[in-house]
């Protein structure tokens, strides 16, 4: 299974989970039914690896930005399914792990330059969210914690601000779609309201401004081409040595 947008994991030529000494902790999970011994303490994404389980797709970031990596899980004997993802979540005993590949959810295209921002741009684009009959099983699938089937009633609404607010943290895993009874793209409708929320209502950010005008006076292009000549090592090094910077007060949040 290797085509575009799949995941998923190379089946194992020899588990490393039969090594697991005496002493250390383990839990029980299920990769395909199939019962392994893991550590406990692991993420679900190292326990598949643990287990001998190769990513081919289904990983980027291994840090919960990217949200390539949705998980769907059981617990033996329970009724509620749990989803997170497999690089965040650390494995449970008696959890049987279900990989979910990516399921595109269709866009709506629009130039954001010609859109002028008014209660119902969202729902002249995305017409779906009004179908939302307010079940909130988006809310209860968000590995995110973000309170999913609001940002959509806000967008019905026409609180655009709202919406990009609440969304926030999105990271287009598309659970929340994938569940969603009413077809509703939420990270889609999110998205826009962000991007709206930046061009058009939200243009005070100090730090933006400054930022954009620094990009537009070229100030980074001879670091960029210094990137670009360093090999991997190189570029490892200088991520692992950079500067962290304090957060600025009275900046971002939200
Ligand atoms: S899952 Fe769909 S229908 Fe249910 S609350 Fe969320 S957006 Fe509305
Ligand atoms: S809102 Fe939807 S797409 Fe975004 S992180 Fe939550 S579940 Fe994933
Ligand atoms: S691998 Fe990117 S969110 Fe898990």
């Amino acid at each position: 299974m290797t085509k575009e947008g799949q995941v998923l994991i190379e089946k194992p030529k020899e588990s490393k989970a039969k090594n697991v000494g005496e002493k250390t902790e383990t839990v029980e999970v299920f990769i395909m039914g199939k019962s392994y011994k893991v550590p406990a303490g692991l993420t679900i994404m190292k326990a598949l690896e643990y287990a001998g389980y190769r990513y081919i797709r289904g990983c980027g970031c291994r840090a919960g930005f990217c949200g390539a990596c949705s998980t769907i899980y059981r617990k033996e004997d329970e009724q509620k399914l749990g989803f997170d993802l497999a690089c965040q979540k650390v494995v449970e005993d008696n959890m049987y792990l279900v990989q979910l590949p990516f399921v595109p959810a269709s866009k709506a295209e629009y130039d954001i330059d010609k859109i002028v921002p008014k209660d119902s741009t969202i729902m002249g684009i995305y017409p779906e969210i009004a179908r939302c009959v307010s079940c909130n099983t988006c809310t209860k699938s968000c590995p995110q914690d973000i309170e999913v089937m609001k940002y959509i009633q806000r967008a019905v609404r026409g609180d655009i601000s709202k919406c990009a607010e609440i969304s926030f943290d999105c990271i287009q895993c598309g659970l929340c779609a994938m569940r969603c009874p009413a077809d509703i793209k939420h990270y889609h409708v999110s998205q826009l309201a962000r991007r709206l929320r930046g061009k058009y209502l939200d243009t005070k950010s100090k730090n933006l401004a400054s930022r954009l005008k620094e990009i537009e006076n070229r100030k980074y292009d001879s670091e960029i081409e210094k990137l670009i000549k360093m090999d991997k090592n190189e570029i490892m090094d200088l991520y692992k040595n950079r500067k962290i910077e304090a957060e600025e007060e009275g900046e971002g949040g939200d």
